[in-house]
């Protein structure tokens, strides 16, 4: 017997596929949410290549606003005046509209800014198991609520709080260590399988108002 296996996704087909996704999204943001480490730039920055649009990483533009690094506004100004620049900050890149935006781990625990995404974008949530997650963040100094005694107990706390958060996003993919190209196909198919869903359920929603208008007539 022979097992007609699957011929490896052509480039153009690949190509094909990000300009539709391109289109369907409109002046959407793709957020990416999720925990310290989870891959969130690196990601998003790929996926923004893949479809053609800017990517724009939070952090990095709290800090051009701030003039400082994330360590010195914590250190300075303290954990609630990050946020509350956070917050402005992600509302403004909502506004503009048309990117793929990497969030710091914090910003989606933020109910305004979930329900800002929930207007003007869509949420990825990366997901990755707390050992990713310590063999990345171990490599790197530049995160000021893990300067802890106990970096992995202050992590899994912080997974436990947020996690059943994270989970509010529209999409959510499994980081791990496999090779980006991997998940920015996992991410691609399941935003397809997302704006399918989403566009049924606008078109139920529509023709159920449509409907009603006939019973009111
Ligand atoms: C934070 C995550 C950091 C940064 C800040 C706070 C958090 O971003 O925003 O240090 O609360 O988890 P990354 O998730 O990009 O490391």
């Amino acid at each position: 017997m022979v097992l007609a296996s699957r011929p490896p996704a052509k480039s153009s087909e690949a190509s094909l596929a990000a300009g539709d996704l391109r289109q369907r999204l409109g002046s959407r943001v793709l957020v990416l949410v999720g925990m310290m480490g989870a891959g969130k730039s690196s990601i998003g920055r790929r996926l923004a290549d893949r479809l053609g649009m800017p990517f724009v990483d939070a952090d990095t533009e709290i800090e051009t606003a701030a003039g400082k690094s994330i360590t010195e506004i914590f250190a300075e100004h303290g954990e609630d005046y990050f946020r509350d620049g956070e917050r402005r900050v992600i509302a403004r890149l909502l506004e503009a509209g048309g990117m793929v935006l990497a969030t710091g781990g914090g910003a989606f625990m933020s109910e305004s800014t979930r329900l800002a995404i929930a207007e003007r974008g869509i949420s990825i949530w990366l997901k990755a198991a707390l050992p990713v997650l310590m063999e990345r963040v171990r490599r790197r100094s530049n995160r000021p609520l893990l300067k802890t005694e106990d970096p992995e107990a202050t992590l899994r706390a912080l997974i436990e709080l947020r996690y059943p958060v994270y989970a509010q996003a529209n999409v959510t993919v499994e980081s791990r260590d496999a090779p980006h190209e991997v998940i920015l196909d996992e991410i691609v198919a399941a935003l397809a399988a997302y704006l399918d869903g989403s566009a049924g359920d606008r078109v139920s929603a529509a023709r159920e108002s449509s409907e009603d208008g006939q019973h009111d007539g």
